[in-house]
């Protein structure tokens, strides 16, 4: 064997075995998790409680960086140009698809640029308006709506978010266009929906459920086909009046492309022990979501929900001809 072969085979051995001491010693550092929303939303409480829990796991702390714009495409593209190093993650939502067919300038390619994690939860949304906001049920904020569309609000967290799109979905119900006020989070935008600056907002039960019960907005239906344990009190949309308008938002764990397999175990494994942290649990359920289950927080059932996903939002954002760019 030449000694140019003798030498490649060594240096690609050295390759495998510095890759795996590295994945032995990970983390060494602590870890970034980029949150494509604004601080104190609902992706950003979700991610800080499995972050918390996963940190505990891999005895480094995990720590919050909030990129919010552009509907979550701004933080999902910081993570996939960072070192494939496992020490920069992003957990992002539904947004990873509908962001596909709406921009079609990503700055990345959603399905070659990043390595899947796992899943991470699914969580409900509401229809909720500001307190002192007319319309008591959801026919009669559907009549409210479409009397005064002209002057009527709708808050969301940039195109390609999940409050956009079931802003989207509402609106096309009631083929009933609507001024929209987008913003770089649902946090920002409930602090508004509270001070009676903006009037209505279909938004996920980890942002409202604390709202609603303070009593502080109206909540009108919940986007599910069963009544929620954490809010008993409000009907689902078929209930009030609004038949099939079922939404959820599944939420994922990713890495830059090329970040390790053994590092990517590493930390499939510890999001599949932070899913079960009794503190995560329970804080899931009083904020009327569930954590994904083992078979779910994993990196293949992670792929195979953005890719069935872009293939169910694309035609109907298409049909809706709405585009970011
Ligand atoms: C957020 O955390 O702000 C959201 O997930 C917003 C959204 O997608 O509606």
């Amino acid at each position: 064997m030449s000694m140019l072969k003798v030498m490649a085979a060594a240096v690609a051995a050295f390759g495998v075995l510095a890759g795996s001491a590295v994945a032995d010693t990970y983390p060494s550092r602590p870890i970034t998790l980029v949150v494509p929303f604004s601080a104190g939303g609902p992706t950003d409480t979700v991610s800080r409680l499995v972050a918390e829990a996963m940190g505990k796991d891999l005895g480094q702390q995990i720590v919050i960086e909030n990129v919010g714009g552009a509907g979550g495409t701004l933080g999902a593209g910081r993570v996939a140009k960072s070192d494939p190093d496992g020490y920069t993650l992003l957990l992002h939502h539904i947004g990873m698809a509908t962001s596909v067919p709406l921009y079609r300038k990503l700055p990345y390619d959603t399905l070659n640029a990043f390595e899947y994690v796992g899943l991470v939860t699914e969580v409900p949304m509401t229809i909720v308006g500001r307190g002192s906001l007319e319309p008591t049920d959801l026919k009669s904020l559907i009549d409210y709506v479409k009397t005064n569309k002209d002057t009527v609000t709708y808050a969301n967290a940039g195109v390609g978010s999940a409050s956009h799109l079931c802003g989207l979905l509402f609106m096309s119900r009631l083929e009933t266009p609507l001024t929209t006020v987008p913003y770089k989070g649902a946090g920002p935008a409930m602090t508004d929906l509270v001070g009676g600056q903006v009037d209505f907002i279909c938004d996920q039960t980890t942002n409202t459920t604390s709202q609603i019960r303070a009593g502080k907005i109206k909540a009108y239906a919940a986007t599910v086909k069963e009544r929620l344990a954490s809010l008993p009190d409000i009907p689902t949309a078929a209930e009030a009046g609004l038949p099939d308008f079922n939404l959820t938002v599944w939420h994922g764990m990713y890495a830059p492309k090329g970040t390790s397999p053994e590092i990517v175990a590493k930390l499939t494994a510890a999001l599949q022990k932070a899913l079960k942290d009794p503190n995560v649990v329970k804080r899931f359920a009083d904020l009327g979501t569930t954590p994904s289950t083992e078979a779910e927080a994993t990196p293949d059932a992670l792929k195979a929900k953005l890719v069935s996903e872009i293939e169910r939002w694309t035609p109907v954002i298409k049909a809706a001809g709405v585009y970011a760019d």
